[in-house]
């Protein structure tokens, strides 16, 4: 089955928007496998957004991101990666459409409550950056069976 990763950034932990975030993520019938509440330190913050370190908003970005605890996770399910996409909407809020994650909770590109992996390439490299394999527990949900 297909994983990604997503992240509640500080932001969204600050705003206590961790409770619906998962819950709009459970209710589409994605499965969470993995989770952790953690301040990012700074090295894995360069892993992380090395396709971004050289970009002007680099030092903003990582200054935010530090700026508190975030929550992290692994989710599973059929074509996950698109999936969470869409449901997360487009990086900057200002143009995410209503009904997403950012359009619903967020105003601004520098603080846009949440990541998700844009690739299933970029999923499984960002899963390994933060999460042990055993830190991921898959199992069997009991209302799989009226997803798939
Ligand atoms: P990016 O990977 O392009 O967006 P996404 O999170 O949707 O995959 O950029 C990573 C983060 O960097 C983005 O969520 C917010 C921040 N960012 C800025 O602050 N300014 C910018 O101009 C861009 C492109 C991103
Ligand atoms: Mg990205």
């Amino acid at each position: 089955m297909d994983r990604t990763f997503l992240m509640v950034k500080p932001d969204g932990v600050q705003r206590g928007l961790i409770g619906e975030i998962v819950a709009r993520l459970e209710n589409k019938g994605l499965k969470i496998v993995a989770a952790k509440f953690e301040k990012l330190p700074e090295e894995r913050v360069m892993e992380h957004y090395a396709e971004h370190v050289e970009k002007p908003f680099f030092p903003g970005l990582k200054s935010y991101i530090t700026s508190g605890p975030c929550f992290l996770m692994v989710w599973e399910g059929k074509n996950v990666v698109s999936i969470t996409r869409q449901m997360i909407g487009a990086t900057n809020p200002a143009e995410a459409v209503p009904g997403t994650i950012r359009g619903d909770y967020a105003l601004e590109i520098g603080m846009n409550v949440i990541h998700g992996s844009d690739s299933t390439e970029t999923a499984e490299r960002e899963i390994s950056i933060h999460f042990k394999p055993e830190e991921i527990s898959g199992y069997e949900r009991i209302d799989e069976k009226f997803l798939y």
